[in-house]
């Protein structure tokens, strides 16, 4: 599929994206959240994509917001609808895609950028990233899960105080934070993520999605985790991957799961 406002590529089991407005800083428009949508949707279907990594391109910024030019006149109804679409197209969906999501903050994660890199299953930052939530210096509040997600990731205070001030944290103030799991220099930030995904693969994908989808329900109203785990468990052992993974081990050899 050809997009105007993002890159995908595929190589080795993983589908790298790449936002790619860097004379905007990645600032999410509504074509940009849509064509991620579209991006992650497919690499999601794929069934050779094992990883996805979602990074923004330049050496400045992962994604310095939701593109403020775009809202400026917005009402309170378009407010909503906006917060509600981008929520269910962009950063709901990512948080649910049954394929691991990586972050790779390679600068600025601002507003929706810092809530885009939170919508991933997991963060890894390179050193000259600077994370926070400006809403509040706008006059609006974060709209796309940024008052859910930092909170779980850091905990009330630390998020109240990082969406009062409207402040920016560097990288070792996120890595404190257990905001990024990771810190390294921009040259070794995709090298870490493609590490780290080249580990993830040799696991079984179908497994993994089962483990996303019980973590998930830990952060869900009104649903039980520990019963969505039960399930979960349950039917791992309905898989080829099971057979393979216990067969392996009795067997004394490294499994080998389908597609792995
Ligand atoms: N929406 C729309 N455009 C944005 C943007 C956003 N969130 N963030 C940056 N841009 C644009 C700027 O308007 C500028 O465009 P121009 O060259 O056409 O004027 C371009 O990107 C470069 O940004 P600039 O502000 O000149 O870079 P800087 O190095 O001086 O500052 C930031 C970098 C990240 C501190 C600053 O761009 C910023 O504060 N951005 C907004 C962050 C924000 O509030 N995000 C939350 C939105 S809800």
């Amino acid at each position: 599929m050809n997009y105007e406002n993002i890159l995908s590529h595929y190589q080795n089991g993983i589908t790298t994206i790449t936002i790619n407005r860097p004379s905007k800083l990645n600032a999410l428009n509504k074509s940009t959240i849509q064509e991620l949508h579209d991006a992650l949707d497919e690499a999601n279907n794929d069934s050779e994509t094992k990883v996805i990594i979602i990074t923004g391109s330049g050496e400045k910024a992962f994604v310095a917001g939701a593109d403020i030019s775009e809202f400026a006149d917005f009402n309170v109804e378009d407010g909503g609808k906006l917060a509600a679409q981008g929520q269910a197209l962009l950063f709901d969906f990512i948080e649910h895609l049954s394929t691991p999501v990586i972050a790779a903050v390679n600068g600025f994660a601002l507003g929706g950028g810092l809530e885009l890199a939170m919508a991933c299953h997991f963060r890894v930052a390179s050193d000259n990233a600077k994370m926070g939530l400006p809403e509040v210096s706008l006059g609006v509040i974060p709209g796309y899960g940024g008052t859910q997600r930092l909170p779980q990731l850091v905990g009330k205070g630390r998020a109240m105080e990082m969406v009062m001030t409207a402040g920016m944290i560097d990288s070792t103030q996120a890595l404190n934070y257990g905001l990024v799991n990771h810190v390294v220099t921009q040259e070794e930030l995709l090298p870490l993520c493609e590490k780290i995904a080249g580990k993830i693969m040799l696991n079984s994908s179908v497994a993994i999605a089962e483990a996303i989808r019980a973590i998930n329900a830990n952060y869900e109203d009104g649903v039980n985790g520990f019963d969505v785990e039960i399930e979960s468990f349950g039917n791992c052992f309905g898989t080829e991957d099971f057979t393979e993974g216990t067969t392996a081990f009795l067997e004394k050899r490294k499994a080998n799961f389908p597609g792995a």
